[in-house]
């Protein structure tokens, strides 16, 4: 089984942007942990960032037929882009929203996502860890 694991903008920051915020865990060490994660619930784990929307859309159009699921972290897009939410239902792979910080605790526009009501689960606000239990969410899911 293959699971892409997808982030958006500027979280190819994380480690130095806001750390108060998003903590001091760089978008390496995450994907470090993610495959070695990967390795323990036997899923085989491959991880991209874009700050350019086009290249998501692209991946997940691309992926289908080759990943299982999607572990996303769409940054600002989660909270902008109907084009995120139709890639996503037209490759019709499972997909679990994920975000390191707790959203709804933040600015009201954040409290908006074009993913969550078409996702297999959403984590929020558990810093980098919310990819893991992402990762595990939707392997158990797929299972
Ligand atoms: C984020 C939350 C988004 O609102 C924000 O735009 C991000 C990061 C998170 O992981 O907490 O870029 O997705």
């Amino acid at each position: 089984m293959r699971i892409l694991v997808a982030s958006g903008p500027n979280l190819q920051l994380l480690g130095t942007r806001e750390p108060e915020r998003y903590g001091a865990t760089t978008l390496e060490e995450i994907h470090g942990r993610l495959r070695q994660l990967g390795t323990e619930l036997a899923v085989s784990v491959d991880c991209i960032q874009t700050n350019h929307e086009g290249v998501l859309l692209d991946a997940i159009a691309a992926a289908r037929g080759v990943y299982a699921g999607i572990v996303i972290n769409a940054g600002g897009w989660t909270h902008t882009s109907v084009a995120l939410r139709d890639a996503l239902l037209g490759s019709a792979i499972p997909f679990v929203e994920v975000h390191l910080s707790n959203v709804a605790a933040r600015e009201p526009f954040r409290h908006v996502s074009y993913l969550s009501d078409v996702a297999s689960g959403v984590v929020f606000g558990f810093g980098s860890e919310s990819y893991a239990l992402g990762l595990r969410g939707l392997v158990g899911r797929l299972r």
